[in-house]
């Protein structure tokens, strides 16, 4: 069970941070005493609450009922037909409004003129989604099948994921940073026949070599028939990415040859939309699985009102810094965004090319309006100094988002006062790969924050903290997060494997959804998550399992036995601590030998998992701290990792000796 009350917490929790008065007043929700009353008959209501809110949204055949709940099992808009694309897009058109900016891109690099800049109206949209909709179509895709796609922030990775859901085919997304066998293991599990990729992405000034990781990827399944590569950086059919006659096909050979316009299919509300995969806590990732007509109502809600967007504000843009690989781009850079006619920002590179202050040089050049981020950024923009955002003019801003982790106090002013000028309402988002959507947040015009929680439920949603046997606890006590009521964004399932997904979230709290995250609620009734509770650690914001790093560290042959824990990292929030049992004699301590043995050890974890992966600090050891019972003390390597003064009782360990050879190590 996680601790309590830190007393740090504590202290911070006074400070408290009300809307500005004159944003209050124009925003969707105005005052906590509203959202109280909206959220009180959100929750006794459901059914008429959430079929309000689809209303607002295009269906071509009405639901005959607005749930039907079966636990685990969650139908949203029973017999309604519909489809995300057409109201991600059509629905602007139909309104009049295909001239209006749908998304603004930017790329990496910064020539004499400037970055690369395009706009894409609504109208455009459609052409190319249609078009490559229609490529998709003749090469053999149909409604379910699974397309693969594995891209850089490039328009037609948005593009590519809206002909999907088009026409019905289900994507699964992989994030750019991951490896060749993350792409062999998710096109296996979803029986993939057709992947889209480009020959690299630009990061940093330097070319990733998307393609070659496809090739090294196909190389361990047949399962691919064709792929369709973009050339993005020029590389496509050199050596550095060379096609496979046959196989692979160019992008713009086969758009141009398209028919610009394609149908949206009607989709079941229930019809597959997509796939994710996300670690857990054994091994393998779980491919999760969201449908049609719940994740869209969730989506376009929790945009709308989180972020406060405008419609019919014609300066309204809003931009989002995830990478579309991760639910947050799912969700908040296209999904959630497109059906509030808003222009979302995608941005190809990172966030120091050419310079530090590259985030803020967008925000400025672009009037950003609604800005969302990682708690590991603003870390590091903080690092980085203060005059990076200071040479820029951020006064469009007006709503700043963050995501992925809990952001410490001291980052969550900064950001409020160097970013948001004093200005700007701060919402602290809690949600999931697996919520679909926010559950709870602030809403910038009615909550009263408090830095590092993330305040109250989203209107429909139902969370409590509870104990494991779904009883409330009291105020300011540690215990089990959870969701009491299903809600229309929530995964339904995982891709294959029912009994993990019963397992893994309807198994821990009976009748209740678990995400494995502990939290608290303050006496004023808001939520502080206090960290996960199985064996994964958030990493930069992303999800990391530690037996997954384990496996890649065991699959080295100078490996033994891994066991892997996070510690505090004052950027990342969470790092990576890696213990190792070496296969053989052990190299010297502090020896070349065990430098290079470490990062050999690193580099491997790089390769085989991605970068995120990587281990901060490897210890070689002949030994792990264990129980007589054979149990490693997973809390006792979280003390070393850390540098703390050793608390656990090692009375139990088997080799009392060993701690100081960790901590040595
Ligand atoms: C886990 C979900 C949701 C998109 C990004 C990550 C942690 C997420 C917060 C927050 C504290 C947070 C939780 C959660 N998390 N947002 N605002 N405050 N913790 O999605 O990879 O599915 O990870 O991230 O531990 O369970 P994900």
């Amino acid at each position: 069970m996680p601790d309590a009350s830190a007393t740090e917490s504590m202290l911070t929790e006074t400070r408290r941070f009300a809307p500005p008065a004159d944003f209050a007043a124009q925003a969707h929700v105005k005052s906590m005493a509203e959202y109280e009353k909206l959220h009180a008959r959100s929750i006794a209501e459901p059914e008429a609450f959430w079929s309000e809110v689809a209303n607002e949204l295009h269906w071509f055949k009405p639901w005959d009922a607005v749930l039907e709940w079966n636990l685990p099992d969650a139908k949203w808009f029973v017999g309604a037909q519909t489809n995300l694309c057409y109201n991600c897009i059509d629905r602007q058109i139909d309104a009049g409004l295909g001239d209006k900016v749908a998304i603004v891109w930017e790329g990496e690099a910064v020539g004499p003129d400037g970055p690369e800049i395009l706009r894409l109206t609504y109208a455009d949209l459609l052409e190319r989604v249609s078009r490559f909709a229609n490529v998709l179509k003749s090469k053999g895709v149909k409604k379910g099948d699974v397309v693969t796609i594995y891209m850089g922030m490039v328009p037609e990775l948005a593009v590519a994921m809206l002909a999907c859901a088009r026409i019905g085919a289900v994507h699964s997304i992989i994030f750019g940073g991951f490896s060749a066998q993350a792409i062999r293991d998710r096109v296996e599990d979803g029986k993939s026949k057709l992947l889209v990729t480009c020959d690299g992405s630009w990061r940093r000034g330097k070319v990733v070599p998307l393609k070659a990781n496809v090739d090294e990827a196909l190389a361990m399944t047949d399962r691919v028939k064709d792929v369709i590569v973009f050339n993005r950086c020029g590389v496509a059919g050199t050596d550095q990415a060379p096609m496979v006659a046959g196989r692979d096909h160019d992008w713009a050979t086969l758009v141009d040859g398209a028919d610009p316009t394609c149908p949206a299919e009607p989709m079941d509300s229930e019809d597959l939309l997509f796939i994710l995969y996300t670690s857990g806590s054994t091994g393998k990732p779980k491919g999760i699985m969201h449908t049609t007509g719940g994740y869209m109502v969730h989506t376009y809600m929790t945009s709308k009102l989180t972020f406060d967007l405008k419609a019919d504000d014609p300066d309204e843009l809003y931009w989002c810094t995830a990478d579309l690989g991760w639910i947050t781009g799912h969700s908040y850079i296209i999904y959630g965004l497109l059906p509030n006619r808003c222009a979302t920002l995608m941005f190809e590179g990172g966030p120091n090319h050419p310079a530090p202050d590259r985030f803020w040089d967008i925000v400025e050049r672009h009037k950003v309006t609604k800005f969302y981020t990682a708690p590991t950024a603003i870390r590091a923009f903080m690092k980085w100094g203060d005059e990076h955002p200071e040479r820029h003019d951020l006064s469009s801003l007006k709503v700043l988002g963050t995501v992925g982790e809990p952001i410490n106090p001291e980052a969550w002013v900064w950001y409020h006062e160097t970013i948001g000028g004093g200005r700007c309402p701060i919402v602290d988002t809690w949600w999931q790969t697996e919520t679909g959507g926010h559950m709870l947040t602030p809403l910038p015009g009615a909550t009263t924050t408090t830095p590092g929680s993330c305040c109250r439920p989203m209107l429909g949603i139902d969370m409590a903290v509870v104990n494991s046997d779904g009883e409330e606890v009291p105020h300011n006590t540690g215990g089990i997060l959870v969701c009491r009521k299903p809600w229309p964004g929530m995964l339904r399932g995982i891709y294959g494997d029912r009994e993990r997904f019963v397992e893994t979230y309807w198994s821990k709290v009976p009748g209740m959804y678990c995400p494995a995250d502990g939290a608290r609620i303050d006496p004023d009734g808001n939520f502080w998550i206090t960290g996960r509770i199985d064996d994964v650690i958030v990493v930069a914001g992303h999800n990391l399992g530690t037996m997954e790093v384990e496996s890649a560290l065991v699959s080295h042959p100078a490996v033994a036995e891994a066991a892997v824990v996070g510690f505090p990292h004052d950027v990342k929030g969470t790092g990576v601590a890696a213990f190792v049992i070496t296969q053989g004699e052990l190299p010297e301590p502090g020896s070349d030998a065990a430098e290079q043995m470490k990062k050999d050890l690193v580099a491997h974890c790089g390769k085989e998992l991605g970068p995120i992966a990587k281990p901060d600090q490897v210890r070689l050891t002949t030994a792990l701290p264990k129980t007589r019972s054979g149990k490693i003390m997973r809390r006792l390597l979280r003390d070393i990792a850390a540098g703390n003064e050793i608390t656990s009782d090692v009375s139990t360990l088997e080799d009392k000796g060993i701690v100081e050879k960790l901590q040595e190590g």
